[in-house]
C-alpha cells in the first residue's frame, strides 16, 4: 500500500492510495478524478494520458512500442508524457506524482 500523488486540470494536487498491480489509471479513475480509460488499458485510446514528473521519469519501465505508436497519435505530447494505463504501481512507485494531461 502507498500513494500516488495526481495533480488534476484545475491545479488541485490528490494523494491518492494505491495497490500493487493496479494501472495507475484504473487507480486515478478509481478514485473518481476525471479519467477515462475508454480503452480499458489496452494502448489505443490515449484518454489516459498523464505528464510524470520529470524525477520519476527514469523510474518507469520504458514505453512499449504500443504505448510509443499510441502516443504519437496525440495532438500534443510532452517529453514525460506516459499512457497511465501501461504503468503498473508497485511499492517503488509510493509517492508517484503526475498530471492530468490537458485535454486535446
Ligand atoms: Fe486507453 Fe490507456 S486506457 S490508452
Amino acid at each position: 500500500m502507498g500513494v500516488i500523488n495526481v495533480t488534476d486540470r484545475d491545479g488541485v494536487r490528490h494523494e491518492l492510495e494505491a495497490l500493487e498491480g493496479w494501472r495507475v489509471m484504473e487507480i486515478i479513475r478509481d478514485w473518481g478524478l476525471p479519467m477515462e480509460g475508454i480503452c480499458g488499458g489496452a494502448a489505443e485510446c490515449g484518454t489516459c494520458h498523464v505528464l510524470v514528473a520529470p524525477e520519476w521519469l527514469d523510474k518507469l519501465y520504458p514505453p512499449r512500442e504500443e504505448e510509443e505508436l499510441q502516443l504519437d497519435q496525440l495532438p500534443v505530447v510532452e517529453p514525460n508524457s506516459r499512457l497511465s494505463c501501461q504503468i503498473l504501481w508497485t511499492e517503488a512507485l509510493d509517492g508517484l506524482e503526475v498530471t492530468l494531461a490537458p485535454l486535446a
